[in-house]
Parts: C-alpha cells; sequence; structure tokens
C-alpha cells in the first residue's frame, strides 16, 4: 500500500468509527477540512517538480475521491440508522384497542331545566332567556323595591361597577325575576291596542348569582322564573298549576304542598311553597322548593299594564334544590364542581 491508500483506508475506518453526525463532520475535517491531511498533501503539490506534479496530483484527486465517496456512504448510512430510530420509535401498534371517545351528557341541572320547560310548555308556557348581567333598575325597582330600601340587601348581590347606555347600574342578576318585566314589556309592545290583551304565560329559567357559599348555597345557582297575567288570574289558578307541575315533575301523586305566607316586595300576597312527600327516604319532611305571590299593582305598572285589568301570579322555582331532590343528591356544590365521575352517573 502506498501513501495514498494507507491516507484512503485511515479515513475510511475513521469515518466507519464516527457514531454521529457531528462526529462524522469532525473526522472529515481531519482530512478534506482547510488543515486536514488530503488538504496538506495538496498543498505540498507546489514543491514538486511539473511533469511529478500531475502524476502525483491526479493520484492524490483520485485518493480524495475515494475519501468523499467514503464520507458520503457513512453520512447515508447514519441518515438511515437514525430514519429507521425514529420509525420504531413512533411505531404504531395497529392491533392496540382503539380509544374511546366518550360520549357527551347533559348536566343534571340542564336535564332538570329542560324539564321544567317541557311541564310547563304542555300547560302553554312560553320560554324565555335574558341577560345575566342585568340593571339595577329591572333587578330592584322595576320589583317594588324602593331605592335605597334596605330590603334591596335581602339579597347579597354582586354589584359591578358600571352602568348601562342610559347610566343605569349593573349587577349581576341575583334572580331571574326581572324575566318577568323584560317579558311583560315586550308582550304589552307587542299587543299594545289588542283588547283583549292575550294573556302572558311563561317560564325564564337561567342562571343567578348571590355573595353566598356553603353546602346548600352556591355563588352562581339557577333559577326558574314562572309569570301567569291575564284578566282573570287568580291564586287558585297557582295552585292547581303548580301542583301539577310537582306532580309531573316528581311523577307522583303521593305528596301534600303547603302554601306558607312570606314576604317578597314583588308579590302581595307571598307565600313559600313547600313540599312533603308521603312515601320515601324523604318522606314527611317539609321542603322549600319555590317563592311564590299574586304580582303586586306596581310590579304591574312596570310591565306597562294597569292593574285594574291586568293580574296574576309569579313564582320562582330553583331547578338545583329540584334536581337534588329528584336524584337524591345531599351537597349543591358537588353539582358545580365539574368533577366528571359524579356528572357521569346522570347519563
Ligand atoms: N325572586 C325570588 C327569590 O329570588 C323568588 C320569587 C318569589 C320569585 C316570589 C317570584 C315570586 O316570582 O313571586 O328569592
Amino acid at each position: 500500500m502506498n501513501d495514498l491508500e494507507q491516507l484512503a483506508a485511515a479515513a475510511r475506518a475513521d469515518f466507519e468509527a464516527a457514531p454521529t453526525p457531528a462526529e462524522l463532520e469532525n473526522a472529515k475535517a481531519r482530512y478534506l477540512g482547510k488543515a486536514g491531511r488530503v488538504t496538506e498533501l495538496l498543498k505540498a503539490l507546489g514543491a514538486l517538480p511539473v511533469e511529478q506534479k500531475k502524476t502525483r496530483g491526479a493520484e492524490i484527486n483520485q485518493a480524495k475521491a475515494g475519501i468523499e465517496a467514503a464520507l458520503q456512504a457513512r453520512r447515508d448510512a447514519l441518515a438511515a440508522a437514525e430514519l429507521q430510530r425514529q420509525l420504531q420509535a413512533e411505531a404504531l401498534d395497529v392491533t392496540l384497542p382503539g380509544r374511546r371517545r366518550g360520549t357527551g351528557g347533559l348536566h343534571p341541572v340542564s336535564r332538570t331545566i329542560e324539564r321544567i320547560e317541557a311541564i310547563f310548555g304542555s300547560m302553554g308556557f312560553d320560554v324565555a332567556e335574558g341577560p345575566e348581567i342585568e340593571t339595577d333598575w329591572m333587578s330592584f325597582t322595576a320589583l317594588n323595591n324602593p331605592e335605597n330600601h334596605p330590603a334591596r340587601s335581602m339579597q347579597d348581590t354582586f354589584y359591578v361597577d358600571m352602568k348601562d347606555g342610559e347610566g343605569r347600574w349593573l349587577n349581576l342578576r341575583p334572580h331571574t325575576s326581572p324575566m318577568q318585566v323584560r317579558y311583560a314589556r315586550a308582550h304589552a309592545a307587542k299587543y299594545a291596542g289588542v283588547d283583549p290583551m292575550p294573556e302572558i304565560r311563561v317560564i325564564a329559567p337561567g342562571r343567578t348569582y348571590r355573595v353566598d357559599s356553603d353546602a346548600t348555597h352556591s355563588p352562581m345557582f339557577h333559577q326558574c322564573e314562572g309569570l301567569w297575567i291575564g284578566e282573570n288570574v287568580s291564586f287558585k289558578d297557582l295552585k292547581v298549576v303548580f301542583i301539577d307541575f310537582v306532580r309531573q315533575f316528581f311523577e307522583t301523586d303521593d305528596f301534600d304542598v303547603r302554601f306558607r305566607p312570606s314576604f317578597f316586595p314583588f308579590t302581595e300576597p307571598s307565600a313559600e311553597i313547600d313540599i312533603a312527600f308521603r312515601s320515601g327516604p324523604l318522606a314527611g319532611r317539609w321542603l322549600e322548593v319555590a317563592g311564590s305571590g299574586q304580582v303586586h299593582p306596581n310590579v304591574v305598572r312596570a310591565y306597562g299594564l294597569d292593574p285594574e285589568h291586568h293580574i296574576g301570579f309569579a313564582f320562582g322555582i330553583g331547578p338545583d334544590r329540584l334536581a337534588m331532590l329528584r336524584y337524591g343528591i345531599d351537597d349543591l356544590r358537588l353539582m358545580f364542581d365539574g368533577d366528571l365521575r359524579f356528572l357521569s352517573q346522570f347519563n
């Protein structure tokens, strides 16, 4: 072996021994780099006589071509090995069972609200929705809570430090009762001049907010407002409608209902509605399920209607409470923690 063959063999061996592309490039520099051994040989040509220069030059170039070929071969081999490694790392085992996508389901409160809507819907009630950020006027003033009256603090309202376009203070609605006013005003405007005006019969479910939190109170909770206004709608009608609702909701006749005198600024007279099952795990316990009453004349005026001609009742149901009773849930907070282990039981 002459010196050039030895050099090419050494280079090939160096390249083969390089375990990574970076080390291979270092090895390349030792032969083909600026100060590499092949480069040194080419530089040394200058000192040779002309005839020798030709043959020696050709030999060196041949050896160089061999070294470059060996370099490329090793580069290709390293790249192929890397590709193989990646393919293996990302290998898919197509024989594994697939991962199932869980089917979604409705929250127990949503189910309860849908149930309430279906039952009242069957009794001819419309379903309405309204804003959760409400004006002070809608939340209180229109509902016969005088401005600055201490009764306003009966509800631990979340006030928002902001006014609407008409300069009315905003709050997170503490109840769905503003929807009585919004719906009735729209109804009165729609049927202005129509005599007799068609009755108002509506429920308005939705989220409500108060500064309150324990096992039976959550700062966000749900209410469902109900309103029936006509020319001759009385407390008797409230009783019929509500008892029928409870019967359908719990799918039983085996309960007692009690209208317990109470106070709300927007109704007169007012009553809390309690029910007691006669059998089952809750038998004999009075459970409060709604507030209700005959709509106060001042509220009828806020509807834009004449209390001499339009009369009726309103009620506010707690869907969270109804869901807890129906499903036997004892802690309200469970419903709003978002824990799928709890929630998926209802689907
Ligand atoms: N808005 C009342 C509350 O949040 C519930 C209520 C009571 C609504 C009586 C009514 C009603 O419509 O007539 O406590």
